[in-house]
C-alpha cells in the first residue's frame, strides 16, 4: 500500500473504524476519523484504520444486545491481532462504547475512547423535539387518538434532526458521559454535539493523545478502570438521570475485570446522590443544553464531594485536576447543585425480593411517585408477541391499578433482552388517559424512556426464575423506599410452582445463535458471555 520504511517504524495508532449506511448515529464516523488521523499524523505517528462491527439500537435484529457481545468480541481479537501500539475507539449507538470498552477491557493494548457526540435538536409547532424520548411522548398522543397521521407524519421527519446518538440521557448519551467520568476520554467529549466543530478538535485531540500512548505504552483501561474510577462512573449516573442499561454494561465491564459491580454502592448512591441533570426523560432538556452548561465536568463539580478526586484519566490528570479547571458557566441551570437538586431522589435503585432474587432496577427518578409504593393485580404477557397481540385488544381485562407483567424477555428469553420493558399502556386506559402504571419485566428499557418501570429482574424467566411462575389475578407488590419487588403468594405455593416449571429448552442450533444461548450470563452479570469474563 505504499508505505514507507519511516512511516511504518513509528508508534502504530490503530482507528476502529465503525461507520456503516445502517448506522445514522454513526453518520459522521469518516469525519472524525480523518481529525483523529490528523493528530496522530501531527504528533509523528502513523494512524491505521480498520473496520468492526457496527450496530445501530433500530436495525439490528433480533436486538442490538444480543450482537453487543459479538463486536466486543471482534474488537478486542482485531485489536489484538493486529500490529498497533495504541487503539482509537470510535462509538456512539447505544451498544457500540460498551462492546469498546469490554473489548478493550480485555486487551493489553492502550485504548481511548471518542465518542461520535448527540445529534442537534429538531423543532415542531414550537416545540424542541428530540429522538427518542419525544418518539415516545408524540407515539403516545396519537395512539390516544390526540394528534392524527399528517401530525404523526412532520414529527418523524423532525424527530433525528442530524447524525450522531439520541439527544436525550438515552443510553447512548449515558455512556458517553460515563466513560469521560471515568477518565477513559477527553474531557468534554461526552456531550459536544455530533455537529459541532468541538466535536472534530476533540478527535484531532484524541488523535494526538493515542499517539502519545502509543509512545509510552500506556495506561491500558485496565488500568484505569480502578474502584475509585468505577466509583465515580456510579456517582455521574446517579447525578445525572442515567440509563438503567448503563448498570447491565457496567456489569460486563466489570466482569471483564474481575470485580463485579457493587450493587449496594449503586443503590446506596442513588439514596446520598440526587438528580442533578435536568435533562429528559427525568427533566425536561436535550445534550445541547448539558453540553452548554459545562457537560461532565461541570457535573463533576456539582458532585464533588461524592467523587474520588485522584482517580486517573487517560490524559494524564486526576479527576479532581480535571474539577479544579472547570470554569463555571454564568446563570445555567441544566445543572443543579447538591444542595438545591432537581430531584432528591438519585436515578436508579435496585430492587430484591421473592420475584427478583439475584435483584431488578428502577429508573426512579423517572418513575410516578404515587406508583413508586403499590399493590396490584397482575396482568400477565407470556412474551413480546403475546403483549403485541393483546395489550390493545379491547376484550382485555385491566384496570390502572394493576401491574403489567411482561416475561420471556430476558437475556435468553427473547433472546438478546429487547428494550421490551416500557410496556405500552394500554389503547383502552391511554384513551381514558391513563398514562403511567407498573409494570415488570426481565427486559430492558430504552434509556430515553420513563415511567414506572421495573427491568432486568434476574434470574429470567427463561432461566426459570420465579418471573415465569406470576399468573394473571396474583398481587405483586412494589416498594421503591423499601427497595423490594414480591409476589404475594404463600410460601407453599411459590416453591410448588417453582418445582413445577418444565426443563429449559436447549441452545439454538448452530453459529451465534448457539455459542450466545449456552454461555450468555443474566443481567446482574451484565450478560456477558462467561468465557469473557476474567477468570482470576
Ligand atoms: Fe443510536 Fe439512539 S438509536 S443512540
Amino acid at each position: 500500500m505504499g508505505y514507507s520504511d519511516d512511516a511504518l517504524d513509528r508508534p502504530i495508532v490503530g482507528i476502529a473504524n465503525t461507520y456503516s449506511d445502517y448506522n445514522p448515529c454513526h453518520g459522521n464516523v469518516p469525519q472524525l476519523i480523518e481529525a483523529a488521523k490528523r493528530g496522530v499524523l501531527l504528533s509523528g505517528a502513523l494512524p491505521m484504520v480498520f473496520p468492526t462491527i457496527s450496530i445501530h439500537e433500530s436495525f439490528a435484529s433480533p436486538t442490538s444486545m444480543y450482537l453487543r457481545n459479538l463486536m466486543a468480541m471482534e474488537t478486542e481479537e482485531m485489536i489484538r491481532a493486529q500490529p498497533m501500539d495504541s487503539v482509537v475507539l470510535i462509538g456512539g449507538c447505544d451498544k457500540t462504547l460498551p462492546a469498546q470498552i469490554m473489548a478493550a477491557a480485555s486487551s493489553e493494548i492502550p485504548a481511548v475512547f471518542l465518542p461520535t457526540g448527540p445529534m442537534a435538536v429538531g423543532h415542531h409547532k414550537g416545540e424542541r423535539l428530540g429522538a427518542c424520548t419525544d418518539c415516545r411522548r408524540f407515539w403516545g398522543r396519537y395512539r390516544a387518538g390526540e394528534i392524527d397521521d399528517a401530525e404523526i407524519g412532520e414529527v418523524n421527519d423532525r424527530l433525528a434532526s442530524s447524525v450522531g446518538t439520541c439527544t436525550v440521557m438515552g443510553t447512548a448519551s449515558t455512556m458517553a458521559n460515563l466513560t469521560e467520568a471515568m477518565g477513559l476520554s477527553l474531557p468534554r467529549s461526552g456531550s459536544a454535539p455530533a455537529v459541532e466543530a468541538e466535536r472534530v478538535r476533540l478527535a484531532e485531540a484524541t488523535g494526538r493523545l493515542a499517539a502519545r500512548l502509543a509512545s509510552e505504552g500506556g495506561p491500558t483501561v485496565r488500568e484505569l478502570l480502578t474502584p475509585d474510577a468505577l466509583r465515580n462512573g456510579l456517582v455521574a449516573l446517579q447525578a445525572m438521570g442515567g440509563s438503567t442499561n448503563a448498570i447491565v454494561h457496567l456489569a460486563a465491564i466489570c466482569g471483564r475485570l474481575g470485580a463485579p459491580l457493587d450493587m449496594e454502592l449503586l443503590d446506596a448512591l442513588g439514596r446520598r446522590v440526587p438528580l442533578l441533570v435536568d435533562l429528559l426523560p427525568s427533566g425536561q432538556h436535550y445534550m445541547e443544553q448539558f453540553h452548554q452548561a459545562g457537560g461532565v465536568p461541570a457535573l463533576l463539580k456539582a458532585v464533588r464531594s461524592e467523587l474520588a478526586l485522584g482517580a486517573r484519566t487517560i490524559d494524564g490528570r486526576s479527576i479532581g485536576e480535571i474539577v479544579d479547571a472547570v470554569v463555571d458557566e454564568p446563570g445555567q441551570t441544566i445543572i443543579r447543585t447538591l444542595e438545591a437538586p432537581l430531584k432528591p431522589i438519585g436515578t436508579l435503585a435496585v430492587l430484591k425480593g421473592n420475584l427478583a432474587p439475584r435483584g431488578a432496577v428502577i429508573k426512579q427518578s423517572a418513575a410516578s411517585k404515587p406508583l413508586m409504593q403499590h399493590t396490584g393485580r397482575a396482568v400477565v404477557f407470556e412474551d413480546v408477541e403475546d403483549l403485541a397481540r393483546r395489550i390493545d385488544c379491547e376484550e382485555l381485562e385491566v384496570a390502572a391499578d394493576d401491574v403489567l407483567v411482561l416475561r420471556n424477555a430476558g437475556p435468553k428469553g427473547a433472546p438478546g433482552m429487547p428494550e421490551a420493558g416500557y410496556l405500552p399502556i394500554p389503547r383502552k386506559l391511554a384513551r381514558q388517559g391513563v398514562k403511567d402504571m407498573v409494570r415488570i419485566s426481565d427486559a430492558r428499557m430504552s434509556g430515553t424512556a420513563f415511567g414506572t418501570v421495573v427491568l432486568h429482574i434476574a434470574p429470567e424467566a427463561a432461566d426459570n426464575g420465579p418471573l415465569a411462575i406470576v399468573r394473571t389475578g396474583d398481587r405483586i407488590t412494589l416498594d421503591v423506599p423499601g427497595r423490594t419487588i414480591s409476589l404475594d403468594i404463600a410460601e407453599e405455593e411459590f416453591a410448588a410452582r417453582m418445582a413445577a416449571l418444565p426443563p429449559r429448552p436447549g441452545p439454538g442450533p448452530r453459529g451465534y445463535a448457539r455459542l450466545y444461548q449456552e454461555h450468555v450470563l443474566q443481567a446482574d452479570e451484565g450478560a456477558d458471555f462467561d468465557f469473557l469474563r476474567d477468570p482470576s
